[in-house]
């Protein structure tokens, strides 16, 4: 086993961490986060064994869509520091052995933004066209909205020049288009000053409507004919300015069209995706106590390049979207776990994070991150999950999660030391709040959250079989286990799961294996010798888990 290689494709046993600055921590003390105090909690995430930052907006904005309506590609929202911050924090997080990207939000801009106060002002402006327009009355598009709550269509009348204008999300965020190449030449400028300034390359945000040309004109749309060629020259461009740069793409949609934005076995488009499929099977899964929907999700991910990877992830900064389900199996998991109306949104979606969903039973809790880590790719995690944060249902929608971070017991969570109602958000309060939640407590606790965090990530990396390696399920009796197995060249890891509450014995078969294999426990002492038919039988609490090293006599693997 080559474990050199790990340290070229970075991305493929990295683990990420989603954080909004302005929420993170406040260093200048006025109730908003910023740059010189993420800087300063640096050390918390380099401590965590996070590899990578994934920061989302923290551009100049007009504020409609927490940040992701930009106002300025080329600067910093000054709430949140200056470029000059921004760099030494990046400077700071590589020294801490931490790659740092951010959101690549050109769907659309703010409508705030001088090229849209442009186009729509005349349509002589030579931005213009950087948009898309029409002259004739929209037909009903109230189908194809992404707020539901907020938008009836996907066009917008501007009285300045009698003309609709396209945005697939909010009326103030108008899609750019990138069917005009001087669109695609300002998209390639932002990418490039922002490599530039160190990052390691991007979330790309909402990728199938920034390359969707429906509602373009005929004749622009015909100089655009093959969008993923588009993206095979964003990916290119990329590798030209940095060598290793990632694009991690936010694609919602099924694996076969999943498969096409990778590049097909080509691997040249994105570098990675997030498993929006998985991510909405393993809640089936967990309200149904049934390993079958994750087992059969994982089953029918589409062969990738073996420079692609998948991010796999357990919540994220949006709603927990439930929009690849059926409209039964998303009404078993509103049922479970979110069952009022409040912790619903756009009829897809609960806006609670994971902790509460479970009603905070730490074993469920550290079952589904031991799955996490576990599962075939690069796990992205969301700011505060490492401490089982909770979330706020009055900030209402999408806010509820991006509550300030939990740094301390005290005043604000320790997250700033403005008054309380001058924090940008306010800090979550009842069985969640930082009394109970927060860092600095977990540090020092050898049984936290946190703890468990650290030792899953230290056992993750140093398992490349889970980032890199072939993945197999193992047949077993019980619904509720899933067993699965990790190979990468001579090494292999097999993971046990028990999604039910009633403690099990788990037989199953490794396959390959016989009387000269052992398998060692990787998080807690123990393990188990292999039959002659590489038979074994693995004990399991009521949502217990395990990871097992396969080791021979003469293994070398670390233990
Ligand atoms: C993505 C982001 C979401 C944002 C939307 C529009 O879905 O994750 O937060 O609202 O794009 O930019
Ligand atoms: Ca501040």
């Amino acid at each position: 086993m080559r474990i050199t290689d790990t340290s070229d494709l970075w991305w493929k046993n990295a683990v990420v961490y989603c954080l909004d600055v302005e929420t993170f921590m406040d260093w200048n003390s006025d109730g908003i986060g910023d740059l010189e105090g993420l800087a300063q909690r640096l050390d918390h995430l380099a401590d965590l064994g996070i590899t990578c930052l994934w920061l989302m907006p923290f551009y100049p904005t007009a504020g409609r869509d927490d940040g992701y309506d930009i106002t300025d590609y080329y600067a910093v929202d000054p709430r949140l520091g200056t470029l000059g911050d921004l760099v030494e924090m990046i400077r700071t997080a590589n020294d801490r052995g931490m790659r740092v990207i951010a959101d690549l939000v050109v769907n659309h801009t703010s409508d705030q933004h001088p090229w849209f106060q442009s186009a729509k002002a005349s349509k002589d402006s030579p931005y213009r066209d950087f948009y898309v327009w029409r002259e004739d009355q929209p037909p009903d598009t109230s189908g194809q909205v992404v707020f539901p709550d907020a938008e009836e269509g996907i066009w917008t009348h501007s009285p300045e020049t009698d003309a609709w204008y396209l945005h697939r999300f909010y009326a103030e965020q108008p899609d750019l288009d990138v069917t005009n190449p001087r669109v695609r030449d300002e998209i390639a400028k932002i990418m490039g000053f922002w490599l530039q300034l160190g990052l390691a390359g991007f979330r790309v945000d909402a990728v199938p409507f920034l390359l969707e040309t429906a509602g373009v004109d005929e004749d622009s749309a015909a100089h655009f004919p093959d969008p993923h060629e588009y993206l095979r020259a964003l990916r290119a461009f990329l590798g030209r300015r940095t060598g290793s740069g990632v694009l991690l793409g936010e694609v919602n949609l099924p694996f076969e069209q999943q498969a096409e934005f990778f590049g097909g076995q080509d691997g040249d488009e994105l570098t990675m995706q997030f498993d929006f499929n998985t991510m909405q099977q393993m809640y089936l899964s967990l309200a149904r106590c049934d390993a079958g929907p994750l087992a059969a999700s994982l089953a029918a991910r589409p062969e990738i390049s073996p420079d692609s990877q998948w991010g796999t992830f357990v919540r994220n900064h949006d709603e927990l979207t439930l929009d690849k389900l059926g409209d039964d199996e998303r009404a078993e998991v509103f049922a479970a776990f979110g069952p009022e109306e409040e912790m619903q949104v756009y009829d897809r979606g609960l806006i609670r994070r994971l902790p509460p969903m479970l009603a905070g039973d730490p074993r469920r809790v550290r079952m589904v991150y031991s799955l996490l880590f576990s599962l075939p790719g690069t796990p992205v995690l969301f700011y505060g999950e490492e401490i089982g944060m909770g979330e706020d249902l009055s900030a209402g929608s999408r806010l509820s999660v991006r509550t300030p971070m939990q740094r301390t017991s005290g005043a604000n969570g320790g997250f700033s030391d403005a008054a309380a109602e001058e924090l940008t958000r306010p800090v979550v309060d009842g069985g969640f709040a930082p009394e109970f939640v927060n860092v600095a407590d977990q540090r020092r606790d050898p049984d936290s959250l946190l703890s468990f965090m650290k030792l899953l990530i230290r056992r993750y990396r140093e398992s490349p079989e889970l980032g890199w390696g072939g993945f197999q399920l193992l047949e077993q009796p019980h619904a509720a286990v899933l067993a699965h197995l990790c190979t990468w060249d001579d090494g292999a890891l097999v993971a046990v799961h028990n999604l039910g509450a009633e403690p099990l014995s788990v037989p199953l078969t490794v396959p390959g294996c016989g009387a000269g294999h052992r398998l060692e426990d990787l998080l807690t002492a123990g393990g188990a010798q292999l039959a002659d038919d590489g038979s074994v039988e693995l004990a399991l609490e009521g949502y217990g888990y395990r990871w097992l090293r396969v080791v021979t006599e003469d293994s070398r693997r670390i233990l």
